[in-house]
């Protein structure tokens, strides 16, 4: 079947997952895309949301295989923030006209972290209202697996979107990038009880793991749908060196691969899911200096700006090359919205900018 049969189906299924994602002719590449993009403006408009990303803290209980913050990476300098610098940073935001932030860190489950948290929530929720936005910052929190009491407590602060990648929905290759104390029954588990608590959901995955085949990113999709997710953000994986994974090959060429790859993973997730929120991720950018704009002309619609303050920026490093770690708050905001603006979309700010998916179903307004 042609590309443009596929595409102009009522109902795409897996099949037509994988002939997207295997697409490597340029005219092909270049339909799948416009088709994805034009889906975005129809479902979703040509706004673009800025999330303000703060990563408040690389101290992390995990030891995931592909992780540069992993716990056993001894040569990281380890951080938290103080309360006060993670605020103003938020506010900075909120005076700014980002209509919300992520909140990111790594994982921990003792009661210390969990009550600081809510305490960050409840406080940037109160002092982020304004006249223009009486509701205060959005807020996104991203800081693991956790039970689902301690997500109630979460939503209860302020906190109303989370974000949970499953990293990969086959079971034996999750199995093969954590360690055995991390099960995909527990992150599964999250999910739900992020979903059933009233959270808007957010997950994804990494592209170009290790014998990670296009039938794997097909199911992820579709997984993807069977959780009800409302937001995505999926990345190409990069071989960071103080990790169990740093052998893996990544050439040229197998960048270009994994780029190209994720771009189309953007497409295809769009043309299924339709009316989600998905992020052009930093990853992107951190293979192609322009990798985020093309995210969004694939069919992505939320950018996260860096707002973590820059001396620490360098001690968050997931992957290698990290792009803009020395850029201030001001300069990311002015290089985005040039680079924004060049593919014809337009920053909506003093916006929540909520997945229309969870709006359609009715959880708000
Ligand atoms: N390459 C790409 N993405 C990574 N993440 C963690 N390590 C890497 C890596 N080496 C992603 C994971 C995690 C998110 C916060 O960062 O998908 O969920």
């Amino acid at each position: 079947m042609k590309i443009d049969e596929i595409l102009n189906k009522s109902k795409m299924d897996r099949d037509d997952l994988i002939v997207i994602l295997s697409a490597e002719d340029p005219s092909d590449i270049e339909i799948i895309r416009s088709q994805a993009e034009n889906l975005l403006i129809k479902e979703c408009g040509h706004s673009v949301y800025f999330r303000g990303l703060i990563e408040f803290s690389n101290f992390c209980k995990c030891d995931c295989l592909y992780c540069g913050i992993r716990k056993s990476n001894a040569d990281v300098n380890r951080y938290q923030l103080d309360k006060s610098e993670v605020v103003s940073s938020a506010v900075w935001c909120a005076e700014h006209g980002y209509g919300s932030i992520v909140l990111q860190s790594g994982e921990r489950n003792d009661k210390q972290f969990i009550e600081d948290v809510v305490e960050l929530v409840k406080t940037i929720k109160a002092e982020s209202r304004s006249d223009v936005m009486p509701e205060g910052l959005g807020i996104t929190l991203c800081v693991g697996e956790q039970t689902s009491d301690t997500y109630k407590k979460f939503f209860d602060a302020g906190a109303h979107r989370y974000l949970l990648r499953i990293e990969t929905s086959s079971e034996k290759l999750f199995s093969e990038i954590h360690p055995s104390s991390q099960s995909f029954a527990n992150r599964v588990r999250c999910l739900e009880d992020l979903k059933k608590i009233g959270f808007q959901l957010g997950t994804g995955v990494m592209i170009g793991l290790p014998g990670q085949t296009v039938e794997n990113l097909a199911d992820d999709i579709l997984f993807f749908r069977s959780v009800d997710a409302d937001m995505i953000g999926m990345g190409p994986f990069i071989a960071h060196s103080k990790t169990p994974m740093s052998k893996t090959d990544q050439n040229k060429n197998e960048q270009d691969r994994i780029f190209n790859l994720s771009l189309r993973m953007i497409a295809a997730t769009r043309l299924l899911l339709k009316d989600v929120n998905i992020a052009a991720t930093t990853a992107l950018q951190a293979l192609k200096a322009d990798g985020r704009e093309r995210g969004l002309r694939f069919g992505a619609n939320v950018i996260m700006p860096q707002l973590t303050p820059t001396n620490v920026r360098k001690d968050y490093l997931l992957y290698e090359g990290k792009p803009c770690l020395d850029e201030g708050a001001d300069q990311c905001k002015n290089c985005l919205e040039r680079r924004i603006e060049s593919i014809g979309r337009k920053v909506a700010y003093y916006k929540w900018g909520d997945s229309v998916h969870y709006r359609k179903n009715g959880k708000l307004e």
